[in-house]
């Protein structure tokens, strides 16, 4: 439904993309996940038409977004950054507005209305002016000028942004819904949001994609499978095994460094204690014992700490196992 090959956006001498690459299948929902100035919008945007790349190309349901403009923002529900909503108008006014922009007239932009108004719970605020409604509501609004006319795709930018505990649920609950049905990009700067409802997580830094896997693959690595760390001077032939022997102890992988083991224990084990004795009475030369601990936080700082010139790929190597389990 979406594809997007190479795209550069460059604001005069600022690379704001740098050749996003990346593809939502019918029915998927991608989150779009990243810190402040990552390039989100900046992707939104392109998409929806706004404006286009500097290079390469995007496309929307088998049409490219700077030949054929109108039939992408035809298939396309947008709510940007900041919803575009007037202040002025009555919810009802404003949704009347967009829907006729959007071609729709009569019983269908009624029903429609009515259809929007009930699944962002609306109702008790459609006769209310805009300007005096709370900010969550605001943003329902925008969400309800995103769906109006029932399109395919969904472009969500922060769809959350300025709502409360319950709402957040409640939206997230309404994303789920449109799976399957519709193809969904949202973006967003919190972990969980990107897990809670998406299939596909793109992790963006700097205008560039640093990891892209599914929520389950990326809470793998939030599991925080207890990993410990040890470095040996003289380890002998059996180590592996008799390490692996230790109650606890799920895996042994040995890493690049000579001497250096990797174990993945049992959640809460600590088995430490075990390790270290182990070590000495056998004479491996205990030189380093540590516990890490990655959690799906750590991962997405590492991957988007980009500015100190640490390489992505380095961390996701880090971040894994280095070999295979002894
Ligand atoms: N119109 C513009 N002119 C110049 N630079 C821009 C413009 N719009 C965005 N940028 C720059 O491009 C980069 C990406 O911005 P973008 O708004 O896409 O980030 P974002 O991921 O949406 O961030 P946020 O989480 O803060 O919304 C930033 O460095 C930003 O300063
Ligand atoms: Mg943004």
């Amino acid at each position: 439904m979406i594809e997007v090959q190479q795209i550069t956006k460059r604001y005069g001498q600022h690379t704001a993309l740098d050749r996003v690459s990346f593809s939502v299948a019918k029915g998927e929902v991608l989150a779009f996940l990243g810190p402040n100035g990552a390039g989100k919008t900046t992707t939104m945007r392109i998409l929806t038409c706004f404006m286009p790349a500097t290079e390469g190309t995007a496309r929307v349901a088998g049409f490219d977004c700077a030949d054929q403009p109108l039939e992408v923002k035809r298939r396309i529900g947008y709510l940007p950054e900041t919803p575009p909503v007037y202040q002025e108008l009555t919810v009802t006014e404003y949704l009347q507005f967009v829907g006729r922009l959007r071609g729709l007239s009569g019983k269908i932009l009624t029903a429609s209305m009515q259809r929007e108004v009930e699944r962002l719970g609306l109702g008790t605020v459609q006769h209310r002016l805009i300007g005096n409604l709370s900010r969550g509501y605001r943003q329902r609004v925008g969400l309800a000028q995103a769906l109006l006319h029932d399109p395919p795709i969904l472009i969500l930018d922060e769809p959350t942004v300025g709502l409360d505990p319950k709402q957040i649920l409640e939206i997230r609950e309404l994303i789920k819904n449109l799976a399957g049905s519709h193809s969904v990009i949202l973006s967003t700067h919190i972990l969980p949001e990107a897990t809670a409802v998406c299939q596909r997580v793109v992790i963006i830094s700097g205008g560039r994609i640093v990891a892209e896997d599914t929520p389950e693959q990326l809470s793998a690595r939030l599991r925080q499978s207890e990993k410990i760390s040890l470095t040996l001077k003289s380890p002998a032939a059996d180590t592996d095994s008799r390490l692996k022997s230790v109650q606890g102890v799920q895996n042994v992988f040995t890493s690049g460094a000579p001497g250096t083991f990797l174990l993945e224990c049992e959640l809460g084990r600590d088995v430490r204690e075990e390790v270290a004795r182990l070590a000495v009475t056998s004479g491996w030369g205990l030189l380093e014992l540590k516990a890490i601990s990655m959690t799906l936080e750590d991962v997405f700082l590492q991957l988007t700490r980009h500015e100190e010139g640490l390489a992505p790929d380095a961390v996701t190597a880090a971040a894994e196992p280095a070999s295979q389990p002894a």
